[in-house]
């Protein structure tokens, strides 16, 4: 029998897009890759999967249920509306901050204005969200990319947001390791520490997976 069969995973994925006004956001790099490689990898496994993504135009895997959201908030309530499930997967990079208002028109310069200071506010953390869930998934699995003192930022991750296990990896400080299809991950539990890859985002999409199903009672 296939080792996922008959359970729900939810997995976010991409980015977040904040909108400042009408033609303007705030994004980040995420690619999406790595998310819908773990969707794909769950169905494999036999796993009922809906898949929360960002905006990328990635083809959905087949077999998942896809459900496009824009915003951090969004993507909030979409996740929130998944529960209960039996895995939960937070590999997208959701904005920490996002406008206090968005404008309803275009921003327009003003003459003699030298710079301009946006006020951001604070998004809702979904994965910290999930995890402290009265209808908490048996396993929450977070992701932490990381430049420098990847263990230590990671493991602050897994105690803070009350993790099951973190997924982490290094990305350069120059943004590299998003766009690749290549990645490593070193995914930490409590007690300790494996390493998955360096492989394609494939590849090691399915190792998550596998240890992931070999947690479930
Ligand atoms: N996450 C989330 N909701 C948010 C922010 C992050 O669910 N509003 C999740 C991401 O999906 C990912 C993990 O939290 O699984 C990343 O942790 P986070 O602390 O947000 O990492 P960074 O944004 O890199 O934050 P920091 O600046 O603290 O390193």
């Amino acid at each position: 029998m296939s080792a996922l069969a008959g359970r729900r995973v939810v997995v976010s994925a991409g980015p977040t897009f904040e909108d400042i006004d009408p033609v303007r956001f705030l994004g980040n790099r995420s690619s999406g890759k790595m998310g819908f490689a773990i969707a794909a990898a769950a169905t494999g496994l036999g796993a009922q999967v809906t898949l929360v993504a960002g905006p990328v135009a990635l083809p959905t895997p087949a077999g998942v249920a896809r459900i496009d959201v824009r915003s951090a908030a969004q993507m909030h309530d979409a996740v929130m509306a998944t529960l209960p499930c039996d895995v939960y997967i937070g590999a997208a990079a959701v904005a920490d901050y996002t406008p206090a208002t968005i404008a309803p028109d275009k921003l327009k310069k003003q003459p003699g204005q030298g710079g301009l200071t946006l006020e951001l506010v604070r998004t809702r953390d979904i994965l910290a969200d999930v995890a402290a869930h009265p209808r908490r998934p048996r396993l929450v699995v977070g992701f932490a990319a990381e430049t420098r003192d990847v263990e230590a930022y990671a493991r602050a991750k897994l105690a803070a947001k009350k993790l099951d296990l973190i997924a982490a990896n290094r990305v350069g400080v120059d943004g590299s390791g998003f766009e690749s299809d290549d990645n490593t991950l070193v995914v930490f539990d409590a007690d300790g520490a494996t390493t998955l890859g360096p492989a394609s985002k494939a590849d090691v999409a399915t190792q998550l997976v596998d240890l992931i199903a070999a947690r479930l009672p």
